[in-house]
């Protein structure tokens, strides 16, 4: 049994943040836990693949010195290798994207293969971290299809809304037909509802509902809606790091130590 262990925790584990609504706290997650696992001295690469580029501005990467980024690597103009730059945090590194990134999905249409060009990018690089997380855009576009053909599991940022179960049931069935034809070994990790807020009767109705349909698939520890977390990123710092007491950073490190083992990082 500990050998096991030990030997799955040496595979680099692929993770895509993935929810085709829209400000769900997707790249809020993907810099918090990239950043909290990054700091248990594991070797982290987060990929920026949202041409919004909010998870590179997130982390202080001005656009000046994307010079090399997501789409340079995903359209062959690149190795992911020379794409790669460090963050301030230390074990964390990152891809960054670009508005650039937004004419693949027109630029890839009649691409042989088109789904696998992340995945087939990431191969030279794979031994070097432990942990590879991709920030997806709000939508189950090439993009999206890429970085789910790429993963072995997907963590599901999710909102306690009323409408957040039917965005669930629409992208659960994404990932069941993306694990029949193209990545069969993708799994959903979890689902970790972000933005929650104890005082609100929905929330709790919601995170009630998504508990009971989906049982362990929900993440035990969720984020709290903290104030904290939405300036960080106007100071290009993980929430975790601008302010590591606040009830978001607490959240967000206890979800870390959930995932890590989850997932035997
Ligand atoms: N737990 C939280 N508490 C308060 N604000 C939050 C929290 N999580 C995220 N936010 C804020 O909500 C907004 C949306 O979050 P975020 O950008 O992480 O979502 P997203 O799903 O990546 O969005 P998009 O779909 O546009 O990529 C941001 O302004 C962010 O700072
Ligand atoms: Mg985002």
């Amino acid at each position: 049994m500990i050998q096991n262990h030990q030997q799955n925790s040496k595979k680099t584990k692929i993770f895509s943040i993935v929810n085709q609504k829209g400000g769900v706290g997707k790249t809020t997650t993907a810099i918090n836990i990239a950043t909290a696992i990054a700091s248990v001295k594991k070797k982290v690469l987060l990929i920026d693949l949202d041409p919004q580029g909010n998870a590179s501005t997130g982390l202080g990467i001005e656009n000046d010195v994307r010079v090399t980024t997501i789409y340079d690597v995903i359209i062959g103009q690149s190795t992911a290798s020379n794409a790669i730059l460090n963050t301030k945090i230390p074990n964390l590194k990152i891809i960054t994207s670009t508005v650039d990134l937004s004419a693949c999905e027109v630029e890839l249409v009649g691409i042989e293969n088109r789904e696998y060009l992340l995945k087939n990018s990431l191969v030279e690089i794979i031994y070097d971290f432990d942990a590879i997380i991709i920030d997806c855009p709000p939508s189950l576009g090439l993009l999206t299809i890429n970085a789910l053909s790429s993963s072995d599991a997907i963590l599901i940022p999710m909102q306690c809304e009323f409408f957040s179960l039917e965005g669930l049931s629409h992208l659960l069935n994404t990932v069941g037909l993306v694990k029949e034809n193209l990545n069969p070994d993708l799994r959903v990790s979890g689902i970790i509802l972000t933005m929650h807020d104890r005082r609100n009767k929905l929330t709790e109705q919601v995170e009630n509902d998504v508990r009971s349909f989906l049982g362990d698939k929900v993440y035990e520890n969720y984020v709290p809606r903290n104030v904290r977390l939405s300036e960080a990123p106007s100071y290009g710092l993980p929430g975790v790091i601008y302010d590591s007491k606040s009830s978001g950073s607490l959240a967000y490190i206890k979800l870390a130590r959930e995932i890590i083992i989850r997932e035997s990082i």
